[in-house]
């Protein structure tokens, strides 16, 4: 990882590099010490509630922003200093900013006029992009008479048309209604996979990050939570932070102790959960512990691992249902692939201890 990065070869240079990327504005700091490397292609979701940054590390990548600290690479080339204009990203926003007296082919071509480009080769280059992304019958309408999904459209092919180096897309599915996102969520990853240019796509929308990231960056008020895989940051979240921000279900937290021995955690109810790998935990840490629905089984009657619970209310998604019940007034759910009808109120509920994520009660971080 620390040998120097090798000149040319495309593929082995991180599309983006960025190291120790401070931001303020007037006192606030809006970004604190930002370190990260894309890989060439690679699609990076980052991902965090309002406010927390996520644009302006965007704006300070494009080059919209100044900084008062740290360095950024773009393709091997250090464009800190360098103005947007030679930074070569294209970037897509949330409102498309269309030109509406423009017609679709003079939107898509308007970077190659700023840039000069002679008008025969406009057209050529237009009319191999709109081909791209399924546009090519619209060239000659206006923006006003194209669909929701269409107007998106001819923003990723403006976006397209220079082969930028880096795509930065800020939140440009927000405004489309839900069936239409799932659809341009899938055309976006698809294009940008053929076109393999490294992107940068910002969400608040889980599912959004879930479903495109190769990687999500997790922000948290200036800073970078967790990195990692879809899976990396729904199987280990890093903190409560992140588990309580990822997955289709709230996850719910209990309150627990480490015990003596240091091989299980005892919930506020006295429920005594098997730690599966014996973990360095000290006796008596007082723990939060997170559950989502799949680490949790409802039984009718008691078993040698379970405790009791109170039914509250089933929900029903097709494949399965998800079960809502109380313990200790907290709601605990439980997934159940049978569908099955709940009737009797008293329930029991075993926890598998392989899949409950500890957090330190204070600080959130996680311990497992
Ligand atoms: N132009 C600005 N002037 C002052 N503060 C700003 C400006 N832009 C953003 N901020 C502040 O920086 C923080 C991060 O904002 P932003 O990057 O827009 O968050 P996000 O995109 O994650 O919602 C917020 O506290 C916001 O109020
Ligand atoms: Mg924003």
């Amino acid at each position: 990882m620390l040998q120097p990065a090798l000149p040319a070869a495309g593929h082995q240079t991180p599309g983006l590099t960025l190291s120790g990327i401070r931001k303020e504005y007037a006192g606030i700091t809006a970004l604190h010490a930002i370190d990260f490397e894309a890989k060439n292609g690679e699609f990076i979701v980052i991902l965090g509630p309002s406010g927390c940054g996520k644009s302006t590390l965007l704006r300070v990548i494009a080059g919209l922003e100044d900084i008062q600290g740290g360095t950024i690479t773009i393709n091997g080339k250090e464009v800190t200093h360098q103005a947007p204009r030679n930074r070569d990203c294209a970037m897509v926003f949330q409102s498309y900013a269309l030109y509406p007296h423009l017609s679709v082919a003079d939107n898509i071509g308007y970077p190659l006029r700023i840039a000069g480009v002679a008008r025969s080769e406009r057209r050529r280059l237009v009319e191999e992009t709109a081909r791209i992304v399924d546009l090519l019958p619209y060239l000659d309408r206006k923006p006003a008479n194209l669909s929701g999904g269409q107007r998106q459209r001819v923003a990723m092919a403006r976006a397209i048309i220079r082969r930028p180096a880096l795509f930065l897309f800020d939140e440009p599915l927000s405004n489309l209604d839900a069936r239409l996102r799932v659809i341009m969520r899938a055309e976006i990853r698809q294009l940008q996979e053929r076109l393999k240019v490294t992107a940068i796509f910002v969400t608040h929308d889980q599912v959004e990050a879930m479903t495109m990231a190769d990687r999500i960056i997790v922000m948290r008020a200036g800073k970078i939570e967790q990195v990692g895989t879809p899976s990396d940051i729904y199987e280990r979240p890093a903190s409560r932070y992140v588990a309580e921000f990822v997955g289709g279900q709230p996850m719910s937290f209990l309150q627990g102790e480490i015990t003596a021995t240091g091989d299980a955690v005892v919930l506020s109810n006295q429920a005594r959960i098997p730690l599966v790998e014996p973990m360095l935990l000290a006796a008596g840490t007082r723990v939060d512990v997170g559950l989502r629905a799949e680490a949790v089984q409802l039984h009718l009657a008691p078993g040698p691992r379970t405790f009791s619970a109170r039914f509250r209310f089933s929900e029903y998604l097709g494949a399965a249902k998800i079960h809502h019940s109380t313990v200790d007034e907290v709601a605990v759910l439980s997934f159940d692939s049978t569908c099955g009808d709940i009737r009797d109120p008293n329930v029991h509920l075993e926890i598998e201890g392989s899949k409950i994520h500890l957090f330190d009660r204070e600080s959130g971080v996680r311990l497992n």
